[in-house]
């Protein structure tokens, strides 16, 4: 992904049901994907879709992810899914420590094992943190350092050229555009991030490190929370299930 591309990652989360579905979202999406030469497009079907729509287009604008990973590379884990298998079938990003993942038991020690060996395999982490409600205190940003910082536990600096943070706050999820967060909250997580990144990294690395929205992103909001939230893109849930309403986010950030 070059620096200056922002990135629009399709959470598909457990949609379509058919392999004949999936291919037809995906050709439908294609068809402005291709075309939007300031976009890296991401498309995270479920794991069992990504091989065939990894064969449908050749290029590098569209990069294929998986929503989740397993640990280890190797070993006795009955219905686990590999990094390592990801990749031979084309998967370049994963999702990992999604809040509907930590909603069904993944802890930050979890998160923290898959961040390290999707790294080490040679992968892009999507690594979501999100707090579930704000509280007048502010204690939630503790619960947000806490999260970052715990994920990012043993990572080294160089693998993190292969990192993306996507603030996704619970709340915000699977709901309108009214709903998500503004920009300048936006921005606000945007300056705590980098500064969590900084005191671990450094200012070089951590300002290398996009920084993307998720929860309820829509052609409604994506326009001023790029322009005034400082985000380097989006990790799109429902909006990435109608092709219309995806390729017109992607239109809309392709003209900044
Ligand atoms: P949403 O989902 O866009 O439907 O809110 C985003 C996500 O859960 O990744």
């Amino acid at each position: 992904m070059s620096k200056n591309k922002k990135l629009i990652i399709a959470n598909w989360k457990l949609n379509p049901n058919s392999l004949k579905e999936a291919k037809k979202l995906f050709s439908d999406i294609k068809k402005t994907a291709s075309k939007t030469s300031k976009i890296q497009t991401v498309i995270c079907p479920p794991f069992v879709y990504i091989n065939e729509l990894n064969k449908m287009y050749s290029g590098h604008r569209i990069e294929i992810g998986a929503q989740n990973v397993f640990w280890e590379n190797k070993g006795k884990y009955t219905g686990e899914i590999s990094p390592s298998a990801l990749k031979s079938v084309g998967a370049k990003y994963v999702i990992v420590g999604h809040s509907e993942a930590r909603a069904l038991g993944e802890s930050n020690a979890d998160v923290n094992k898959k961040v390290n060996i999707v790294l080490k395999t040679g992968l892009k982490v999507v690594l979501c943190i999100g707090e579930s409600k704000r509280d007048s205190q502010a204690l939630y940003l503790k619960f947000l350092k806490e999260e970052l910082e715990s994920a990012l536990s043993d990572v080294p600096k160089n693998h993190l050229k292969n990192l993306i943070i996507t603030y996704e706050p619970i709340w915000a999820i699977g709901k309108t555009a009214d709903d998500a967060v503004s920009p300048h909250q936006m921005y606000e997580m945007y300056i705590f991030i980098k500064k969590i990144l900084t005191e671990l990294y450094g200012k070089f690395s951590a300002s290398n490190v996009p920084i993307i929205y998720g929860g309820s992103a829509e052609p409604g909001n994506v326009e001023e929370l790029l322009t005034q939230g400082e985000v380097d893109g989006f990790l799109v849930g429902h909006a990435s299930l109608e092709a219309q309403q995806f390729n017109e986010i992607l239109k809309i950030t392709n003209s900044f």
